[in-house]
């Protein structure tokens, strides 16, 4: 049957409806070497079914945050762009997991940070740590400390 065949191939508009994506959406992924297709005799596009778990990888990694250039890392890591597989997604998503660690704890030094500000609302640069989040002098010492020149 067809259906469960990985070697059958798709038009693009099945692809994009089986995908969950808009059509331009699977252009677009194809443009960027995400996915890839083959040529009929009329230069129509056709998809293997196993592009779909290409594409089921490409949206996992998306709803964790990962930019389209790092899921295309991580594609390319394949050998000879293959789909990943179910070891691929066990080392992948490990490294992923770690990712969303730091981001919650980074969310969380935020949420305290940002419980110091409730009811504040001085967005001082000296005091306010949400204000002034990426002071990386700040640990040096009060007052100046980049030695301003004038003209
Ligand atoms: S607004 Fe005052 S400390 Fe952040």
């Amino acid at each position: 049957m067809v259906e469960h065949d990985p070697h059958a191939v798709l038009t693009i508009g099945d692809f994009a409806a089986r995908a969950g994506l808009a059509t331009s959406a699977v252009r677009y992924y194809e443009s960027l070497g995400l996915v890839s297709s083959v040529r009929t005799g009329g230069n129509q596009r056709r998809y293997r079914r196993a592009e779909l778990r290409r594409v089921a990888f490409i949206r996992a990694a998306r709803s964790v945050g990962l930019s389209l250039d790092e899921v295309k890392a991580a594609l390319g890591r394949l050998p000879d762009g293959r789909v990943p597989d179910r070891a691929d997604w066990t080392r992948l998503s490990g490294e992923w997991r770690e990712r969303i660690e730091r981001q919650i704890a980074a969310l969380r030094e935020l949420q305290e940070d940002l419980d110091g500000c409730v009811g504040c609302g001085c967005l001082s640069i000296d005091k306010c740590s949400i204000y002034n989040r990426e002071d990386k002098v700040a640990a040096r010492g009060a007052g100046p400390q980049l030695g301003f020149k004038p003209f």
